[in-house]
């Protein structure tokens, strides 16, 4: 029906005739003459009807936003004065010469100067789809995935499907449960993931696989958590951690090279337990340079018990960050705001200190603590964080959690507020995780049970889980999250000794991961993947604030799809067909719910 983009026109086609189809973007009437702006995925290009055709003029003048039109016409340069520089067509215009109406709007339910809720939006997402910036998204994304595809298949990885409907994953959030009919009371759950398929794979001797797939959790939503989302999914047979980081930095440094012309440089390594210490987190943001400055061992002797308590204990951590510049920058009430703030992650106060005037000894400081502090604390304090005339320290002292979590957040909101980040791309790998941590006096699994540890044997690993490393890898750009992966356990002592470790019975084991015990009995290969957040990663390279934002049709931060309704009731003979009754209570719930007060 076209025979080019309305994107494509330029000078080039300067007095032929083209065939266009798209909607109408905006329809200026000036009586005698009518302009339209006529958009289509590839851009936008302006039509003219003028009185010289006065039966197409009439037709033009029918038309309203959001029709959807075919137009012939022709090719004209502008005239002088009317290019329009900011627009990619704005050399040229089309002559209408004819018009068909394929299909008339009504107004749109959307305000055209986006002030839509986010509901709004996903309601009418498919029209929120036809803005220029969506559609680029949708466009960008599309050229990540074939890039990705394209870098892997060229590296022998071969796109391999696995299974939907399966037996639960763990990866550490709930479920998503499908009932089955056939097999009444019993439910298949979404992957949370591939992983074990992914392995089994290597066990069939598929060397390398990818899987641009599906993944669901069921866990609370944020920014960059949604609960249906897609993974770059990869598994490898015979690599080494290194190996497989090489393999996957390449293709991520491939990727930005290719689409955003930037280059990202070789990715530095961070032990996890440096990146807890000197950022707090265990994803740092490298573009900004504030850091956490331990010292316990200054405070130790200091009779302020809110100090020497935490220095003197084991499980305790005193900390400080010492922002640059930031006295004059936090008033009284500023400094309540974050010590409201740091409150949320645990922490009972914030003590702080300005450097109002560094050569003036003590006098020139301002602190309410500094009463408390001996002198020669002070100034150990102020060497060890270089604090300059100027600058603000903000302590935290409590438990090792609390201060390391507390001081990290602070860490970025300071960023953030005083806008102190620093380059545009900042990537790296945190490797060297413990395997497990303690929680409610179990072990649970860092990464996930089917992690191999560091240079231990199965024995060691028993003898002495909590000080074990894992040989898993995170890929953290700009202080998300990208990826992670890790070497598997490739032999059955080993993963029957996780699993103990983690509490989980022999025949628990056995029940729920039975086939993969077996499976490692056949001569099952060393192994070891990664899968990176495909919504993650296109977030990224556009700039959206959200994975939403990148994602054609998202859910709600409910899990909820406003523009389906989904989730919704089932109707009682699908449940019957399907084993379910409902519990009477969430009937009457329900029930009240949908009947209007009176
Ligand atoms: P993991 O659980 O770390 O590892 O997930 C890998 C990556 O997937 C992305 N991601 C998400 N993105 C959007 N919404 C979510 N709810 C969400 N959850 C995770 C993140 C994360 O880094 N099977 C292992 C990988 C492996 O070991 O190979 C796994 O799934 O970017």
């Amino acid at each position: 029906m076209r025979s080019l983009y309305c994107g494509e026109v330029n000078e080039s086609h300067i007095g032929q005739e083209v065939t266009l189809c798209g909607w109408v973007n905006k329809r200026r009437d000036l009586g005698a003459v009518i302009f339209l702006d006529l958009r289509d995925r590839e851009g936008i290009v302006q039509v003219v009807y003028d009185p010289d055709l006065q039966e197409v003029l009439k037709k033009a003048n029918t038309l309203r936003n959001e029709f959807c039109v075919q137009i012939k016409g022709k090719v004209r340069a502008r005239p002088e004065g009317q290019v329009n520089k900011d627009m990619a067509t704005g050399g040229i215009e089309v002559l209408g010469l004819e018009l068909t109406i394929l299909n008339k709007s009504a107004p749109l339910p959307l305000d055209p100067n986006q002030k839509n809720s986010e509901e709004q939006r996903l309601k009418y997402r498919y029209l929120d789809l036809r803005r220029p910036e969506m559609t680029e998204r949708m466009r960008f994304r599309a050229k990540v995935t074939s890039a990705v595809r394209e870098s892997l298949e060229t590296q022998g990885f071969l796109d391999i499907e696995t299974p939907i409907l399966t037996a639960a994953t763990p990866e550490g959030a709930r479920d998503y449960l499908v009932p089955s009919r056939t097999h009444k009371g019993q439910f298949f759950a979404l992957p949370q993931s591939p992983q074990l398929f992914k392995q089994l794979l290597m066990m069939s001797g598929m060397e390398r696989y990818y899987q641009i797939v599906k993944c669901f959790r069921d866990e609370d939503l944020r920014a960059d958590r949604q609960p249906e989302f897609t993974q770059i999914d990869i598994e490898t047979s015979f690599m080494s951690s290194d190996q497989v980081m090489q393999v996957t930095e390449t293709m991520i440094r491939e990727l930005f090279q290719k689409l955003l012309n930037v280059d990202l440089g070789e990715f530095p390594r961070m032990p996890y337990s440096e990146a807890m210490t000197r950022f707090g987190s265990d994803k740092p943001d490298l573009r900004n340079p504030l850091e956490i400055v331990d010292v316990a061992d200054i405070l130790k002797d200091v009779e302020f018990k809110v100090f020497s308590g935490p220095a003197n204990d084991e499980k305790g951590r005193v900390a400080v960050i010492c922002v640059p510049q930031g006295a004059a920058k936090f008033s009284r009430k500023g400094i309540d705001e974050l010590t409201k703030f740091v409150g949320i992650y645990g922490a009972k106060g914030m003590p702080w200190l300005k450097v109002n005037d560094l050569d003036a000894g003590l006098e020139g400081l301002q602190s309410p603590i500094l009463k408390f502090l001996t002198e020669e604390s002070v100034n150990a304090l102020l060497e060890r964080t270089n604090a300059k005339t100027g600058d603000i320290i903000f302590f935290g002292s409590d438990s090792y959690n609390i201060v390391t979590e507390a001081l990290g957040a602070l860490r970025l909101k300071i960023g953030e507020d005083l806008e102190l980040l620093q380059g545009e791309w900042k990537p790296l790998w945190v490797v060297d995780f413990p395997m497990f941590e303690e929680v409610d006096g179990g072990m649970h699994a860092i990464h996930h049970p089917f992690t191999a540890p560091t240079n231990l044997t199965a024995e060691e690993l028993e003898a002495n889980p909590v000080g074990a490393l894992s040989d898993a890898y995170d890929m953290v750009l700009n202080g998300c999250e990208l990826g992670g992966g890790s070497v598997r356990i490739h032999n059955q002592d080993m993963q029957a000794a996780v699993f103990r470790i983690l509490g989980i019975s022999d025949e628990e084991a056995q029940e729920k991961f039975g086939f993969l015990l077996e499976a490692l009995q056949y001569g099952a290969p060393p192994h070891a993947g990664l899968a990176f957040g495909l919504d993650r990663l296109v977030m990224l390279m556009t700039g959206a604030s959200s994975i939403r934002d990148v994602m054609a049709f998202p859910k709600t931060t409910t899990a909820a799809c406003p523009l389906t309704n989904a989730p919704g009731h089932a109707n009682p003979a699908q449940l019957a067909e399907l084993g379910i009754a409902r519990l009477e209570k969430e009937l009457e719930q329900e029930t009240d719910a949908d009947t209007p007060a009176a």
